[in-house]
Parts: C-alpha cells; structure tokens; sequence
C-alpha cells in the first residue's frame, strides 16, 4: 500500500525580524549569523499568535481544498505546548470545524515528535485506508535574551494530511532509529525558554544522524546513492550543511550543494520551528524544485533528550499540482520587519497568570488569540 503525505503546507507569523537587526544591537558582524550559522531572518509571533493558531493557519487550505469528513485523527506535535493537560489537538479541532468522531492528541519529545506522530498516522491508515490522519507540528523557539542561541529563535507550523492514496509523496517503510537519554537541550516545567547546551546539540545531532543512518543500512534502506536529496531538521541552517557532509564523508562521497540548499530557502528566513522545521524544509524543497518526480529523498529528524529517526520518501509523479507554492511565497513576501523594540515588546509573552489580557489584533489574517479570560484561552477562527 502507498502510504503517504497527500497535502502539506505550512505557516510562519506576520512579522520577522532581519539577524543583521539583531548583530547591530550585539556589536556582531551580520555575516556570522547569515553565513556562520546560515540564517538571514527570524520569525517573530506578536501576542496574538502561538501554537494553536499558527497550525489551524497551516491545516486551513488543506480543509478548504479537501473537505474534512473522511479525517478522524488529528495528532498535535509540539514543544512549545500551551498547556501541560489539555492537548493543543483538542482547540485545533474546534478551530478548523472537524467533526466530532474524531481522536486528538498532542505528542512531545522535542523536534523529533513530529515524525513519531508521522509514523504512528502511516500505520493507522494502513489499518484504514478509507481514513486521514491530519498531522499538525507547531512550534515557538524561544531562547534567553542575549545568549547565542537567540539567533537561532523562530516560528512555524506545518500541516500534513497523511493518507492511503497520497499525491505528494509516499513514506518508505524503512527507518534507522536512535536514542539515548542526554541533556543538550530542555525545558522544566517552570520555565518559558529552554535551557540549551548549544555546541553538544551539534555534536550529539551528529552522533544520531550517524547512528540512525546505521541502522537505515541494517534495516534494508536505500544506499545513499539513490537519493536526489536530503532534508534535514534546521534549527538553524547551517545544521543541515554540517550533517550533509558527515553523511557525505561516511559514505565515501563530497557532498553536493544541491542536494540540500533548495531545503533549506524557507528555514533560513522563519528560522528554528522545531516540530516543523524538518517538513518546512521539506515544503521548501518540494516548492522550489521541479524535477523530483519518482525521485528518492531522504529525511534525518532530530529532537534533543535525544531521539534520531532517518527514512526516505518517493515523491509522487503529479506533486506540482498539488503544492501550495504560491501561497507559500506571498506570505513570506507579505511579511513586515520589525526593529528592536518592537522586537523585545512581542518576547514578552503575557500568559493570563497576572489577569485577563487581551491582545492588539496585531495578525491581520487568520486564525487568532483573542484574549485569555479567567485563565482561558479564546480563540477567533479564521
Ligand atoms: N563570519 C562568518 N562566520 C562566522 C563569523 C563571521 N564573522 N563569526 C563566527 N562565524 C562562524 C563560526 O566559525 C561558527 O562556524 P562553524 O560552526 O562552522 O565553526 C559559527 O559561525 C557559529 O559561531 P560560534 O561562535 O562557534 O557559535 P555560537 O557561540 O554563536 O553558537 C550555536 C552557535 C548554534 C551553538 C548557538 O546559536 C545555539 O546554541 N543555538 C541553539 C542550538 C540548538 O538549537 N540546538 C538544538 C539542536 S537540535
């Protein structure tokens, strides 16, 4: 059975801010941030945004272009969760009109979630394949102000339908898993920004991808000759060079700019998404290149704690017509950059606990925060 991703398409906010803004405002040359890290923009939620809206903002053109009768899973990836009981799946299926037969769920473990929940939607609609799964990972990366790591901060959600008939690409069954109980990143409970061992991440992200490739091999995978490129998860852009070339070297091979920068355009102006950074990469490559019908691609996602899975996907023959391209590109091109104070006003994040709060409608389209009343949150559909 080809089981596979049948519609994707994803969201980043409104507004952005330009790293050259940022190593201004540090005394930083503007090249380390877009060449040494390789990131030129980062998307900046205003309070009127967070995970909930910017994934009913990524599912909505897949409801509208498909309807949503034959859905009766909706799996919620994410990190950045608004609430630690009731799952960010639950307002999401509200919020986007789905019927009320339907299962919600939020999954968690870091920037690796998504693909779990990817995993778990193939084996469902291989069990009923008259059935969809909608796939939403939805993340706010967030860190200290004037560390490193706020350079690699961004915003985004992305949205799958997963089906038995799929037009844009069909999952192999194949993958190469890896996990090991590290701490290069986390977030305890009481705290709104992560704590992050920022070298280590790259060094483990590595050490999972070689892993996880290791097994892609033992488990029968395709050898990496076969792939017209690779995907992999960005949080920051320049991640993805440094795992190409570890994987080029371990397989005897130079690595080749093509197979990943097409992945990478959109990451490198939104920024860390991490549930979503790996399929916005994905988007990225299926919006900007014309020549991957039948084409193998392979994908390596990463989340810290940590969990590695690499496994590949054959794009389907009509995925052109399929895509969501041009929207894709006028809302990257319709955003507004922000200078720093406005910056530093939207990192501050009112979350209801010192009273009733309702936001300026700073997102002019789409679905919305509206205000958190009584500790509840209250959402406008689109
Ligand atoms: N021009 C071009 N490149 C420059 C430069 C300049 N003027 N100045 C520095 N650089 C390069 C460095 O050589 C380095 O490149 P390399 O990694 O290829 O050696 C790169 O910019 C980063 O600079 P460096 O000073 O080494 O690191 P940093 O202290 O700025 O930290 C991160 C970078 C990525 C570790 C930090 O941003 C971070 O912790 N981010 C979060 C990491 C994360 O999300 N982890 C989760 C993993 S999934």
């Amino acid at each position: 059975m080809n089981i596979g991703i049948d519609q994707i398409s994803f969201y980043t906010p409104y507004y952005y801010l330009n790293l050259a803004v940022l190593a201004e405002r540090n005394g930083i040359d503007p090249a380390k941030y877009y060449n040494g890290i390789g990131q030129e923009k980062i998307a900046v939620p205003a309070h009127d945004e967070d995970i909930v809206t910017m994934g009913v903002n990524a599912a909505a053109p897949l409801l509208q272009e498909h309807g949503s009768s034959d859905i009766d899973t909706l799996l919620f990836a994410t990190e950045s969760g608004i609430d630690q009981s009731k799952a960010a799946a639950v307002y999401a299926h509200h919020l986007l009109g789905l019927g009320q037969n339907c299962r919600c769920v939020e999954l968690k473990q870091a920037c690796y979630s998504a693909t779990a929940a990817l995993q778990l939607a193939c084996a469902y609609v291989a069990r009923k394949p008259e059935k969809k799964v909608l796939l939403i990972a939805s993340d706010i990366a967030r860190y200290d102000l004037d560390t490193a790591a706020e350079a690699t901060q961004g915003a985004g959600a992305v949205a799958m339908l997963i089906s038995a008939r799929p037009n844009i690409a069909v999952i192999a069954p194949h993958s190469g898993l890896y996990s090991a109980d590290i701490m290069d990143f986390w977030r305890p409970n009481y705290r709104s920004t992560p704590l992050v061992d920022g070298k280590y991440s790259t060094v483990m992200y590595l050490q999972a991808l070689e892993h996880a490739w290791q097994d892609y091999q033992a488990q029968g995978g395709r050898a990496y000759q076969d792939f017209s490129a690779y995907c992999y998860h960005l949080p920051f852009s320049k991640m993805g060079i440094k795992a190409h070339a570890r994987l080029a070297r371990l397989n005897g091979a130079d690595p080749r700019r093509e197979d990943t920068q097409d992945g990478m355009q959109y990451n490198r102006l939104i920024g860390n998404s991490y549930t979503a950074a790996l399929y916005i990469s994905l988007v990225s490559l299926l919006d900007y290149r014309e020549d991957l019908a039948n084409k193998h691609v392979a994908l390596f996602s990463y989340g810290s704690g940590c969990v590695g899975e690499f496994f590949a996907l054959t794009v389907c023959p009509q995925y052109h017509r399929h895509r969501y391209r041009d929207r894709h590109r006028a809302m990257l091109a319709n955003r507004v950059a922000l200078d720093y104070p406005a910056y530093r006003r939207y990192r501050e994040v009112p979350d209801g606990r010192t009273g009733d709060f309702f936001p300026d409608k700073d997102t002019p389209h789409g679905c919305r925060l509206e205000g958190i009343k009584q500790q509840q949150r209250i959402y406008r559909p689109a």
